[in-house]
Protein backbone atom coordinates (compact mmCIF):
# COMPACT_ATOMS: atom_id res chain seq x y z
CA UNK A 1 0.00 0.00 0.00
CA UNK A 2 1.53 3.38 -1.16
CA UNK A 3 0.15 7.01 -0.17
CA UNK A 4 -0.24 9.16 -3.55
CA UNK A 5 -1.72 12.47 -4.03
CA UNK A 6 -0.40 15.37 -6.04
CA UNK A 7 3.19 15.32 -6.99
CA UNK A 8 4.63 13.67 -3.73
CA UNK A 9 8.08 12.31 -4.34
CA UNK A 10 8.91 8.62 -4.12
CA UNK A 11 11.04 7.19 -1.26
CA UNK A 12 13.93 6.54 -3.61
CA UNK A 13 13.68 9.70 -5.10
CA UNK A 14 13.47 11.33 -1.56
CA UNK A 15 16.36 9.34 -0.45
CA UNK A 16 18.67 9.92 -3.29
CA UNK A 17 18.36 13.77 -3.65
CA UNK A 18 21.66 15.09 -2.01
CA UNK A 19 21.81 17.56 0.91
CA UNK A 20 21.89 21.40 -0.27
CA UNK A 21 23.93 22.99 2.58
CA UNK A 22 27.02 22.55 4.26
CA UNK A 23 27.55 22.47 7.79
CA UNK A 24 30.52 24.34 9.76
CA UNK A 25 31.62 22.90 13.11
CA UNK A 26 31.14 26.35 15.30
CA UNK A 27 31.70 24.59 18.64
CA UNK A 28 32.89 21.46 20.47
CA UNK A 29 35.16 18.61 18.72
CA UNK A 30 34.32 15.26 16.90
CA UNK A 31 36.89 13.67 15.27
CA UNK A 32 36.20 11.48 12.44
CA UNK A 33 32.94 12.39 12.94
CA UNK A 34 32.61 10.44 15.99
CA UNK A 35 30.62 12.41 18.70
CA UNK A 36 28.20 12.26 21.30
CA UNK A 37 25.86 15.09 21.27
CA UNK A 38 25.06 17.10 18.66
CA UNK A 39 22.92 20.10 17.89
CA UNK A 40 22.57 21.54 14.72
CA UNK A 41 21.09 24.58 13.25
CA UNK A 42 19.19 24.38 9.83
CA UNK A 43 16.42 22.63 7.59
CA UNK A 44 16.15 19.32 9.02
CA UNK A 45 15.91 17.34 5.40
CA UNK A 46 19.56 18.84 4.54
CA UNK A 47 20.85 18.08 8.12
CA UNK A 48 19.77 14.76 8.36
CA UNK A 49 21.12 14.10 4.72
CA UNK A 50 24.53 15.67 6.05
CA UNK A 51 24.35 13.50 9.38
CA UNK A 52 23.37 10.35 6.54
CA UNK A 53 26.05 10.77 4.63
CA UNK A 54 29.13 12.14 6.72
CA UNK A 55 28.60 10.67 10.74
CA UNK A 56 27.44 7.41 9.37
CA UNK A 57 24.29 7.60 11.07
CA UNK A 58 21.98 4.99 9.21
CA UNK A 59 20.25 2.68 12.01
CA UNK A 60 22.14 4.35 14.89
CA UNK A 61 19.28 5.94 16.08
CA UNK A 62 17.45 4.26 19.17
CA UNK A 63 14.45 6.59 19.54
CA UNK A 64 13.03 10.29 17.70
CA UNK A 65 10.50 11.92 19.15
CA UNK A 66 9.25 15.18 17.12
CA UNK A 67 6.72 17.55 17.80
CA UNK A 68 6.08 19.03 14.07
CA UNK A 69 4.44 22.12 13.19
CA UNK A 70 0.73 21.31 13.18
CA UNK A 71 -0.35 23.51 9.99
CA UNK A 72 -1.88 26.14 12.41
CA UNK A 73 -1.21 28.76 9.77
CA UNK A 74 0.29 31.04 12.90
CA UNK A 75 3.16 32.63 13.46
CA UNK A 76 4.98 31.74 16.57
CA UNK A 77 6.76 34.62 18.68
CA UNK A 78 8.89 34.14 21.55
CA UNK A 79 6.98 34.36 24.54
CA UNK A 80 3.39 33.27 23.27
CA UNK A 81 2.62 29.59 24.19
CA UNK A 82 0.06 27.84 21.45
CA UNK A 83 -1.60 26.94 24.62
CA UNK A 84 -1.52 30.05 27.52
CA UNK A 85 -3.44 33.28 27.13
CA UNK A 86 -0.32 35.43 27.14
CA UNK A 87 -0.19 37.04 24.08
CA UNK A 88 2.81 37.67 22.33
CA UNK A 89 3.86 41.16 20.95
CA UNK A 90 4.82 42.09 17.24
CA UNK A 91 8.13 43.27 18.91
CA UNK A 92 9.27 39.54 20.01
CA UNK A 93 11.27 37.87 17.57
CA UNK A 94 9.64 35.37 15.76
CA UNK A 95 10.38 31.73 17.03
CA UNK A 96 8.59 29.73 14.00
CA UNK A 97 6.24 30.80 10.90
CA UNK A 98 3.58 27.62 11.12
CA UNK A 99 2.60 28.33 7.82
CA UNK A 100 2.95 25.39 5.32
CA UNK A 101 -0.80 23.45 4.54
CA UNK A 102 -2.52 21.10 2.63
CA UNK A 103 -0.73 18.78 0.62
CA UNK A 104 2.87 21.10 0.69
CA UNK A 105 2.59 20.28 4.35
CA UNK A 106 1.68 16.61 4.40
CA UNK A 107 4.52 16.37 1.77
CA UNK A 108 6.92 18.21 4.22
CA UNK A 109 6.64 15.71 6.40
CA UNK A 110 6.27 12.72 4.79
CA UNK A 111 9.97 13.70 3.26
CA UNK A 112 11.16 14.23 6.78
CA UNK A 113 9.51 10.83 7.94
CA UNK A 114 11.17 9.16 4.94
CA UNK A 115 14.84 10.44 5.89
CA UNK A 116 13.99 9.29 9.96
CA UNK A 117 13.44 5.82 8.96
CA UNK A 118 16.79 5.60 7.68
CA UNK A 119 18.22 6.52 10.87
CA UNK A 120 16.35 4.17 12.79
CA UNK A 121 17.92 0.97 14.30
CA UNK A 122 16.08 -1.97 14.26
CA UNK A 123 15.25 -1.69 18.26
CA UNK A 124 14.09 2.03 17.67
CA UNK A 125 10.76 3.53 18.01
CA UNK A 126 9.29 7.06 16.62
CA UNK A 127 7.22 9.15 18.43
CA UNK A 128 5.18 11.74 16.62
CA UNK A 129 3.32 14.71 18.50
CA UNK A 130 0.70 16.43 16.99
CA UNK A 131 -2.69 17.64 17.33
CA UNK A 132 -6.29 16.53 16.58
CA UNK A 133 -7.01 18.58 13.36
CA UNK A 134 -4.25 17.21 11.13
CA UNK A 135 -3.67 14.07 13.57
CA UNK A 136 -5.36 11.89 11.35
CA UNK A 137 -3.55 12.72 7.96
CA UNK A 138 0.18 12.49 9.53
CA UNK A 139 -1.46 8.73 10.42
CA UNK A 140 -1.75 7.75 7.50
CA UNK A 141 1.76 8.93 6.11
CA UNK A 142 3.21 7.38 9.00
CA UNK A 143 1.49 3.43 8.42
CA UNK A 144 2.84 4.23 5.00
CA UNK A 145 6.34 4.80 6.21
CA UNK A 146 7.10 2.62 9.13
CA UNK A 147 4.19 0.18 8.14
CA UNK A 148 0.41 -0.52 9.68
CA UNK A 149 2.07 -3.21 11.62
CA UNK A 150 4.40 -1.11 13.16
CA UNK A 151 1.88 1.38 14.78
CA UNK A 152 1.53 0.85 18.63
CA UNK A 153 -0.14 3.51 20.16
CA UNK A 154 -2.05 7.06 19.67
CA UNK A 155 -1.62 8.64 22.49
CA UNK A 156 -4.41 11.50 24.09
CA UNK A 157 -2.04 14.03 25.65
CA UNK A 158 -4.54 16.09 27.92
CA UNK A 159 -2.24 19.48 27.09
CA UNK A 160 -4.21 22.10 29.59
CA UNK A 161 -7.16 22.94 31.78
CA UNK A 162 -10.50 22.94 29.86
CA UNK A 163 -11.10 26.36 28.31
CA UNK A 164 -14.03 28.22 28.18
CA UNK A 165 -14.83 27.86 24.49
CA UNK A 166 -17.67 30.22 22.38
CA UNK A 167 -18.01 28.23 19.58
CA UNK A 168 -20.28 25.43 19.55
CA UNK A 169 -18.29 22.24 20.16
CA UNK A 170 -16.22 20.16 22.65
CA UNK A 171 -13.15 21.53 24.00
CA UNK A 172 -9.84 20.92 23.23
CA UNK A 173 -7.64 19.64 25.85
CA UNK A 174 -6.19 17.32 23.97
CA UNK A 175 -2.92 16.15 21.54
CA UNK A 176 -1.85 13.47 20.12
CA UNK A 177 1.04 11.31 19.99
CA UNK A 178 1.72 8.34 17.26
CA UNK A 179 3.78 5.94 18.55
CA UNK A 180 5.72 3.32 15.83
CA UNK A 181 8.61 1.73 16.16
CA UNK A 182 10.70 0.19 13.14
CA UNK A 183 10.61 -4.02 13.80
CA UNK A 184 8.21 -5.67 16.30
CA UNK A 185 11.80 -6.31 18.39
CA UNK A 186 12.08 -2.68 20.47
CA UNK A 187 13.18 -1.37 23.57
CA UNK A 188 10.50 -1.21 25.97
CA UNK A 189 11.30 -0.73 29.29
CA UNK A 190 7.36 -1.03 31.18
CA UNK A 191 6.17 2.34 32.30
CA UNK A 192 4.31 1.93 35.64
CA UNK A 193 2.62 4.24 37.16
CA UNK A 194 1.88 4.61 41.36
CA UNK A 195 -2.24 3.93 42.06
CA UNK A 196 -3.37 6.55 44.51
CA UNK A 197 -5.27 5.33 47.48
CA UNK A 198 -8.81 6.76 46.17
CA UNK A 199 -8.30 4.67 42.99
CA UNK A 200 -6.91 1.57 44.59
CA UNK A 201 -10.49 1.61 46.83
CA UNK A 202 -12.75 2.15 43.43
CA UNK A 203 -10.68 -0.74 41.47
CA UNK A 204 -10.39 -2.85 44.29
CA UNK A 205 -13.79 -2.73 45.75
CA UNK A 206 -14.29 -6.60 47.63
CA UNK A 207 -12.16 -7.86 50.56
CA UNK A 208 -11.24 -11.10 51.47
CA UNK A 209 -11.41 -12.70 54.91
CA UNK A 210 -7.87 -12.22 55.52
CA UNK A 211 -8.52 -8.29 54.77
CA UNK A 212 -6.98 -8.17 51.86
CA UNK A 213 -8.21 -5.74 49.12
CA UNK A 214 -9.41 -7.32 45.63
CA UNK A 215 -11.08 -7.43 42.40
CA UNK A 216 -12.29 -10.07 39.91
CA UNK A 217 -11.89 -10.38 36.21
CA UNK A 218 -13.92 -12.71 33.64
CA UNK A 219 -11.96 -15.62 32.86
CA UNK A 220 -13.37 -15.54 29.51
CA UNK A 221 -12.76 -13.13 26.16
CA UNK A 222 -14.13 -12.50 23.18
CA UNK A 223 -14.22 -14.53 20.09
CA UNK A 224 -14.49 -18.35 19.29
CA UNK A 225 -11.78 -20.52 19.22
CA UNK A 226 -12.22 -23.38 17.28
CA UNK A 227 -8.95 -25.31 17.07
CA UNK A 228 -7.21 -24.31 20.44
CA UNK A 229 -8.02 -26.19 24.22
CA UNK A 230 -9.29 -22.44 25.44
CA UNK A 231 -12.18 -23.17 23.51
CA UNK A 232 -13.20 -26.43 24.89
CA UNK A 233 -14.78 -27.22 28.14
CA UNK A 234 -13.39 -26.73 31.10
CA UNK A 235 -14.41 -29.08 34.17
CA UNK A 236 -17.53 -29.21 31.96
CA UNK A 237 -17.68 -25.65 31.84
CA UNK A 238 -18.05 -24.22 28.67
CA UNK A 239 -17.13 -20.48 27.55
CA UNK A 240 -20.25 -18.27 26.88
CA UNK A 241 -21.42 -18.75 23.28
CA UNK A 242 -19.24 -16.89 21.48
CA UNK A 243 -16.39 -16.71 23.59
CA UNK A 244 -13.27 -18.97 25.01
CA UNK A 245 -11.11 -19.14 28.29
CA UNK A 246 -8.51 -16.73 28.59
CA UNK A 247 -6.02 -19.69 30.06
CA UNK A 248 -5.77 -23.41 28.79
CA UNK A 249 -7.39 -25.81 31.15
CA UNK A 250 -3.78 -26.58 33.11
CA UNK A 251 -3.67 -22.78 33.63
CA UNK A 252 -7.22 -22.34 35.20
CA UNK A 253 -6.40 -25.61 37.46
CA UNK A 254 -3.70 -24.21 38.95
CA UNK A 255 -5.06 -20.89 39.63
CA UNK A 256 -8.46 -22.62 40.90
CA UNK A 257 -5.11 -24.42 43.21
CA UNK A 258 -3.62 -21.39 44.54
CA UNK A 259 -7.05 -19.67 45.52
CA UNK A 260 -7.35 -17.24 42.74
CA UNK A 261 -10.87 -18.11 41.40
CA UNK A 262 -13.79 -16.81 42.26
CA UNK A 263 -16.84 -18.91 42.64
CA UNK A 264 -20.51 -17.07 41.80
CA UNK A 265 -23.53 -18.93 43.56
CA UNK A 266 -24.35 -20.39 40.17
CA UNK A 267 -21.00 -21.77 38.92
CA UNK A 268 -19.30 -18.95 37.13
CA UNK A 269 -15.65 -18.72 37.91
CA UNK A 270 -13.94 -15.25 37.92
CA UNK A 271 -10.09 -14.34 38.21
CA UNK A 272 -9.13 -12.93 41.67
CA UNK A 273 -6.77 -10.01 41.55
CA UNK A 274 -5.32 -8.68 44.73
CA UNK A 275 -4.56 -4.89 44.85
CA UNK A 276 -1.45 -5.34 46.97
CA UNK A 277 -0.08 -7.45 44.15
CA UNK A 278 -1.09 -4.46 41.73
CA UNK A 279 0.22 -1.04 44.04
CA UNK A 280 1.81 -0.20 40.82
CA UNK A 281 -0.66 -0.10 37.29
CA UNK A 282 0.13 -0.29 33.89
CA UNK A 283 0.11 3.36 31.92
CA UNK A 284 -2.73 3.33 29.92
CA UNK A 285 -3.03 5.97 26.81
CA UNK A 286 -4.65 8.37 28.20
CA UNK A 287 -1.44 10.81 29.61
CA UNK A 288 -1.84 13.94 31.49
CA UNK A 289 1.14 16.36 30.97
CA UNK A 290 -0.11 19.96 30.92
CA UNK A 291 2.94 22.07 29.20
CA UNK A 292 4.40 24.76 31.08
CA UNK A 293 2.45 28.20 32.05
CA UNK A 294 4.98 30.52 31.18
CA UNK A 295 6.89 28.88 28.31
CA UNK A 296 9.99 29.37 27.64
CA UNK A 297 9.58 28.35 23.64
CA UNK A 298 6.40 28.84 22.33
CA UNK A 299 4.86 25.29 22.18
CA UNK A 300 7.94 23.73 25.03
CA UNK A 301 6.70 20.66 25.94
CA UNK A 302 6.60 19.20 29.21
CA UNK A 303 9.70 17.83 30.48
CA UNK A 304 8.02 14.85 32.45
CA UNK A 305 6.49 13.50 29.60
CA UNK A 306 9.66 13.64 27.15
CA UNK A 307 11.51 11.81 30.33
CA UNK A 308 8.74 9.10 30.16
CA UNK A 309 9.17 8.55 26.50
CA UNK A 310 12.79 8.49 26.32
CA UNK A 311 12.57 6.21 29.92
CA UNK A 312 10.29 3.46 28.11
CA UNK A 313 11.68 3.38 24.67
CA UNK A 314 15.52 4.10 24.65
CA UNK A 315 18.29 2.66 27.60
CA UNK A 316 21.37 4.49 28.46
CA UNK A 317 24.07 5.61 26.04
CA UNK A 318 21.91 5.33 22.80
CA UNK A 319 20.98 7.95 20.65
CA UNK A 320 17.74 9.77 20.94
CA UNK A 321 17.19 12.23 17.97
CA UNK A 322 14.69 15.15 17.76
CA UNK A 323 14.92 16.87 14.64
CA UNK A 324 12.65 19.78 15.29
CA UNK A 325 13.81 20.19 18.73
CA UNK A 326 12.71 23.97 19.26
CA UNK A 327 13.70 24.30 23.11
CA UNK A 328 15.86 21.66 23.45
CA UNK A 329 13.76 19.54 26.05
CA UNK A 330 14.08 16.67 24.24
CA UNK A 331 17.83 16.56 24.45
CA UNK A 332 18.37 18.13 28.00
CA UNK A 333 15.33 15.05 29.27
CA UNK A 334 17.97 12.63 27.25
CA UNK A 335 21.14 14.17 28.69
CA UNK A 336 19.38 13.94 32.39
CA UNK A 337 18.66 9.86 31.94
CA UNK A 338 22.71 9.22 30.35
CA UNK A 339 21.66 9.42 26.79
CA UNK A 340 23.21 10.17 23.58
CA UNK A 341 21.29 13.12 21.28
CA UNK A 342 20.72 15.04 18.04
CA UNK A 343 18.65 18.17 17.96
CA UNK A 344 18.13 20.19 14.83
CA UNK A 345 16.00 23.04 14.45
CA UNK A 346 16.60 26.05 12.08
CA UNK A 347 15.55 29.33 14.12
CA UNK A 348 17.71 31.15 15.65
CA UNK A 349 15.40 31.55 18.86
CA UNK A 350 14.98 27.55 19.68
CA UNK A 351 18.94 27.25 18.82
CA UNK A 352 19.66 29.84 21.65
CA UNK A 353 17.32 28.89 24.47
CA UNK A 354 18.48 25.09 23.61
CA UNK A 355 21.93 26.29 24.23
CA UNK A 356 20.83 28.60 27.34
CA UNK A 357 19.23 25.12 28.45
CA UNK A 358 22.69 23.26 28.54
CA UNK A 359 24.13 26.25 30.15
CA UNK A 360 22.27 27.15 33.01
CA UNK A 361 24.56 26.97 36.42
CA UNK A 362 21.98 24.71 37.62
CA UNK A 363 22.45 22.38 34.89
CA UNK A 364 25.77 21.71 35.93
CA UNK A 365 24.94 19.74 38.55
CA UNK A 366 24.27 16.90 35.98
CA UNK A 367 27.52 18.12 34.29
CA UNK A 368 28.54 14.83 32.21
CA UNK A 369 29.52 13.80 29.07
CA UNK A 370 25.45 13.74 28.19
CA UNK A 371 26.36 17.49 28.79
CA UNK A 372 28.75 18.31 26.18
CA UNK A 373 28.15 18.67 22.68
CA UNK A 374 29.02 19.80 19.26
CA UNK A 375 27.69 22.90 17.06
CA UNK A 376 27.44 22.79 14.00
CA UNK A 377 25.52 25.67 11.69
CA UNK A 378 23.96 25.06 8.09
CA UNK A 379 26.09 27.49 5.48
CA UNK A 380 25.85 28.19 1.57
CA UNK A 381 28.09 26.51 -1.12
C1 LIG B 1 6.37 22.60 17.67
S1 LIG B 1 7.94 23.26 17.67
C2 LIG B 1 8.88 22.18 18.68
C3 LIG B 1 8.84 22.59 20.13
C4 LIG B 1 9.68 21.71 21.02
N1 LIG B 1 9.15 20.37 21.13
C5 LIG B 1 9.85 22.30 22.41
O1 LIG B 1 9.51 21.63 23.42
O2 LIG B 1 10.33 23.43 22.52
C6 LIG B 1 8.48 22.88 16.06
C7 LIG B 1 9.89 23.30 15.78
O3 LIG B 1 10.26 22.84 14.48
C8 LIG B 1 11.13 23.77 13.91
N2 LIG B 1 11.12 23.54 12.45
C9 LIG B 1 10.09 23.70 11.60
N3 LIG B 1 10.46 23.38 10.35
C10 LIG B 1 11.75 22.99 10.42
C11 LIG B 1 12.69 22.54 9.45
N4 LIG B 1 12.37 22.40 8.18
N5 LIG B 1 13.94 22.26 9.86
C12 LIG B 1 14.29 22.40 11.18
N6 LIG B 1 13.44 22.81 12.14
C13 LIG B 1 12.18 23.11 11.76
C14 LIG B 1 10.61 25.12 14.34
O4 LIG B 1 11.61 26.09 14.29
C15 LIG B 1 10.14 24.82 15.77
O5 LIG B 1 11.12 25.14 16.70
Amino acid sequence: MHLIFDNNKTILDVLKEKPEKKFKLISGNYSNHKFNNLLIKGDNLNVMKFLLEDFNLKHKIDLVYIDIPFATNNVFRAGVSRTSTISSSRNDPIAYNDKLKGKDFLEFIRERLIILREFMSDCSSIYLHIDYKIGHYIKIIMDDVFGFDKFRNDITRIKCNPKNFKRNAYGNVKDLILFYTKTNNYVWNEPKIKMDGENIIKLFNKIDDKRRRYTTNPLHAPGETLNGKSGKKWRNLEPPKGRHWRYAPEVLDELDKKGLLEWSDNGVPRKIIYADDYGMKRLQDIWEFKDPQNPIYPTEKNLALLELIIKTSSNENQIVMDAFCGSGGTLYSAAKLNRNWIGIDKSDVAIDITKKRFSTSENTLYFNQYFEYCYLEETEY
